[in-house]
């Protein structure tokens, strides 16, 4: 980890990944706190389900699931009106499924062009059939968007 330059120190600055694709960015509302007044973690999960689906889709090209939640760390709170920006990476490709990390860093509202690591996650989806079981993926390489 290492700061922003030209911004005063913090100690939670982050620099954003360069490594990963930039798959979501979303503003949490007041509708989405908890009794705290912070964002619940169930609206950030979904979000990351979300985020983490773009890089598997283009592999499944149709229907597909959320077969496991591997793992989900909640680093820092998010609040309201922070701005999230949500990373991924391809971590395997299986025969009918593919792991992806889910990185999530918030510029909090008043420190705009800071980044504040949030949450990170490992998730696997699983190409699916009409009938839901699992299909062979039929993408080995997709293109890479612009
Ligand atoms: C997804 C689903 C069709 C998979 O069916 P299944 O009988 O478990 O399928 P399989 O055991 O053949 O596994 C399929 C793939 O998932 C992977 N997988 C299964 N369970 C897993 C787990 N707990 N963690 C990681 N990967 C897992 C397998 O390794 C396999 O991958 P591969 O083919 O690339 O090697 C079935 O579990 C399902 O319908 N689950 C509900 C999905 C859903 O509704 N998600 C939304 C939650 S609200």
């Amino acid at each position: 980890m290492s700061t922003q330059p030209g911004l005063p120190h913090d100690p939670l600055s982050v620099t954003l990944p360069l490594d990963k694709e930039l798959v979501l960015k979303v503003i949490p509302m007041p509708a989405d706190c908890n009794a705290n007044g912070d964002i619940f973690g169930g609206w950030v999960m979904a979000q990351v389900d979300l985020a983490g689906s773009v890089i598997p889709a283009r592999y499944a090209e149709g229907r597909m699931a959320t077969v496991a939640v591997n793992e989900f760390i909640f680093k820092q709170p998010v609040r309201v009106g922070d701005i999230l920006s949500f990373y991924s990476e391809l971590t395997r490709i299986g025969r009918t499924s593919i792991t992806v990390k889910v990185e999530v860093y918030a510029e909090r509202f008043h420190s705009q062009g800071r980044y504040v690591k949030v949450t990170e996650a490992s998730l696997t989806y699983v190409a699916i059939d009409d009938t839901g079981q699992p299909r062979p993926l039929p993408v080995a390489s997709p293109p890479r968007p612009l």
